[in-house]
């Protein structure tokens, strides 16, 4: 099967040789294209046809503060889950205004921390509600709302409906009126997310109508947010398409302009995309260092456990690989072979890639893997007493920099009292 390179269709690297790369910052590496990130910011910020919108990159995709900078630069505001996450925000340079917290069961110290921070908070239960209102009396006040319906890549990251924990549901809302008179809280902002990873409008765009219409009970909203979950062709290599923004521009815009028509006060709307903006600006680059056949099966073993990068082994996640021998990119329109790609953690579940058909790999070669920069970095552990790799960015200008260095053994002691 002839397959196009992603790598080299989009000069990824900018002539930088991966082997060098791994030589300068160690190996495993995370590789991020700004101008790739640049564009994704950028069709995130126009997925709208209406002035007052506004993409929240949401940060936990990567909250590497120098990307969050870069999306600042490209005009986004940010959603926060967790006073980590805004303290990040406020390095990068986000104003309070640019911040929206939508925490998940959070704590009073964390709830004052966003007051104390001048950050406008999303709460998603009654519980929640009525703890805010005690701390913040006369405030203002965002609610998240459960659509009644979800979507995503898998069950572990569908976040609306009935199965999930997330949300305030609609036969709630007369205990969200009743805590708002309580404590004469100001409901000046609506939330909603449906899940992670939809390759199609439609879930998306019934959802945003169906909250629309939800959201004309409210007198006072400043501004309503449908959420993220915006998905990315992992299967590049094999010509998956990509989520068709222009559809979703279109109807978006439509039910936004008729929304506004009848409600009359001035609303900023928001999207929350994470994923979208950053998954395909990053590479996670790794060493192979062993090759073994065990019976049927043929491993190659490389330094990228779910260590680095957890989403093949938390939710069967399918990342595309490209494979570099003495710094040539492997065609793959020659043999293949079926091998099973792992890494160097104490699981037999650390597999990255199971029966992948993939150009032959030796000791010393080089792996891409793909679609790497959301979900990647953030979701890295210690385990296995492992150090976290480094982030370099491949700068507009071809340049690399090291935007997060490599821990040492010495970070790994870090917290201990002896
Ligand atoms: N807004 C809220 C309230 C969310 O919970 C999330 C993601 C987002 C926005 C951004 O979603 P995105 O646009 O990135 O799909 N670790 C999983 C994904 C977990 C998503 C959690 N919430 C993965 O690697 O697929």
């Amino acid at each position: 099967m002839k397959t196009e390179s992603f790598l080299q269709k989009t000069n990824f690297l900018a002539g930088h040789q991966p082997e060098e790369l791994l030589a300068q910052y160690g190996s495993p590496l995370y590789v991020y294209n700004e101008q790739i990130f640049r564009d994704r910011c950028h069709d995130m910020q126009s997925l709208v046809d209406y002035e007052r919108f506004t993409a929240n990159y949401s940060i936990k995709a990567n909250s590497n503060i120098n990307l969050l900078a870069i999306a600042r630069e490209e005009g986004m505001y940010a959603d926060a889950m967790s006073p980590g996450e805004i303290l990040f925000l406020e390095q990068a340079g986000y104003s309070p205004e640019q911040i929206f917290f939508v925490p998940n069961n959070v704590s009073r110290e964390e709830l004052q921390f966003a007051i104390d921070h001048n950050v406008l908070t999303s709460l998603d239960s009654i519980s929640q509600l009525d703890l805010f209102g005690q701390l913040n009396p006369g405030g203002r006040v965002a609610i998240r709302i459960n659509p009644g319906v979800g979507a995503g890549h898998h069950e572990k990251v569908v976040t609306g409906g009935k199965k999930t924990k997330f949300g305030i549901s609609m036969d709630q809302m007369d205990q969200v009126q009743t805590t708002l008179k309580r404590y004469q809280l100001h409901l000046v902002g609506v939330n909603q997310h449906i899940g992670s990873l939809f390759m199609e409008p439609q879930p998306y765009l019934e959802a945003a109508r169906h909250f629309l219409s939800l959201a004309e009970q409210f007198s006072e909203l400043e501004l309503v947010d449908f959420g993220g979950g915006f998905g990315i062709p992992y299967h590049k290599l094999e010509g998956q398409e990509r989520l068709d923004l222009q559809t979703l521009k279109h109807e978006l815009t439509a039910l936004i302009r008729g929304f506004v028509a009848k409600y009359k006060r001035p609303v900023l709307f928001k999207s929350e995309p994470g994923r979208y903006v950053v998954a395909e600006s990053g590479v996670l680059l790794g060493t192979v260092h062993a090759v073994k056949q065990n019976d049927a099966s043929t491993f190659v073993g490389t330094d990228l456990g779910f260590n680095v990068l957890a989403r093949p082994m938390m939710y069967d996640s399918w990342h595309d690989i490209e494979v570099f021998h003495q710094g040539e990119l492997q065609a793959t329109d020659g043999p293949l072979k079926t091998v099973s790609v792992v890494g160097n953690i104490c699981e037999s579940g650390d597999i990255i890639a199971k029966h992948r058909e993939l150009p032959p790999i030796v000791e010393g070669d080089v792996l891409a893997v793909l679609d790497a920069g959301a979900y990647g970095y953030a979701m890295s552990s210690t385990y296995n007493n492992r150090l976290r790799p480094a982030e370099i960015l491949i700068q507009k200008d071809g340049q690399t920099r090291l935007i997060r260095r490599r821990e040492v053994f010495e970070d790994l002691f870090r917290t201990f009292e002896f």
